[in-house]
């Protein structure tokens, strides 16, 4: 793969377009030369460290996305659809989509922890976090869809297991490369809820019929770059060797 190499740009007037996507000496992606330890355990969900007044280079997305194709993919079929917004009216009606929906999920009963378990205890910040997202989702530079090929409700376990299997990997190192360029995202699904995947199908020209969507994510520069391990619940109580 090629790297990128930063450039001035061209003289004459650019297009927005051109102008959000060229990259120069100033807006050049820097590398953070994590290890590949840190980029694991530190690319969190950013949220409210999204900075939304720096543009994203589609360069860099394509970087990013030539990295994430690395991923496994069942029977190497391959059958992954990256739709990356960037128009300001699309965005916004995705937005919409996902705001409606959140405000319902938001007051829904929530998971009930035992006492003492961590993850009541962080339920304060991650609701917090979540609502500022969904008041200024709309803002974000970029937003990603990543869709796989097929319909998959209604599916035995294997065929869904498959599909996700062939789609969300390579999510996944989507987000890494992207943590390590200073920049962000926040897995999200709530737009899905309600028949909010078919309406931003039909949005977007995603032919529904035949193509799920994995979610919708943020792409932004993050305000800052350091961030830290999440607490998890210990290794021990999830770790099975031989039986459950
Ligand atoms: C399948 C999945 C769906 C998620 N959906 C949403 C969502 O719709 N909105 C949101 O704000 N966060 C969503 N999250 C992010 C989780 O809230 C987040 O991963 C979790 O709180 C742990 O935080 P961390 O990712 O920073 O470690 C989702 C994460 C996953 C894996």
């Amino acid at each position: 793969m090629t790297a990128l190499r930063p450039e001035f740009p061209a003289a004459g007037p650019m297009s927005s377009a051109e102008h959000t996507s060229r990259l120069t000496w100033q807006n050049a992606p820097m590398h953070l030369n994590l290890s590949a330890d840190e980029v694991l355990t530190t690319t969190r969900s950013v949220r409210k460290r999204l900075d939304f007044d720096r543009p994203v280079e589609r360069e860099i997305v394509e970087e990013c996305l030539e990295l994430a194709l690395q991923a496994p993919t069942g029977s190497n079929s391959q059958g992954w659809h990256w739709v990356v917004i960037e128009d300001a009216a699309k965005k916004k009606a995705l937005a919409d989509i996902y705001k409606k929906n959140f405000e319902m999920y938001i007051n829904m009963p929530g998971r009930v922890y035992a006492e003492g378990d961590m993850r009541s205890a962080q339920i304060g910040a991650v609701r917090n976090s979540a609502m500022y997202l969904s008041d200024n989702f709309h803002k974000s530079p970029l937003m990603l869809i990543p869709c796989i090929e097929g319909r998959l409700d209604n599916l035995p376990s294997f065929a869904t297991a498959s599909a996700w299997g062939s789609l969300l990997p390579a999510v996944w190192s989507f987000m890494l490369a992207l943590r390590e360029r200073g920049m962000g995202s926040a897995w999200t699904t709530i737009h899905m809820m309600n028949g909010g995947e078919e309406e931003a199908a039909n949005l977007l020209g995603i032919p529904h019929a035949n193509i799920s969507q994995g979610g919708l994510f943020p792409i932004a520069y993050t305000v800052g770059t350091d961030f830290k391990p999440a607490k998890r619940l210990p290794v021990s109580s999830v770790l099975h060797w031989d039986k459950w």
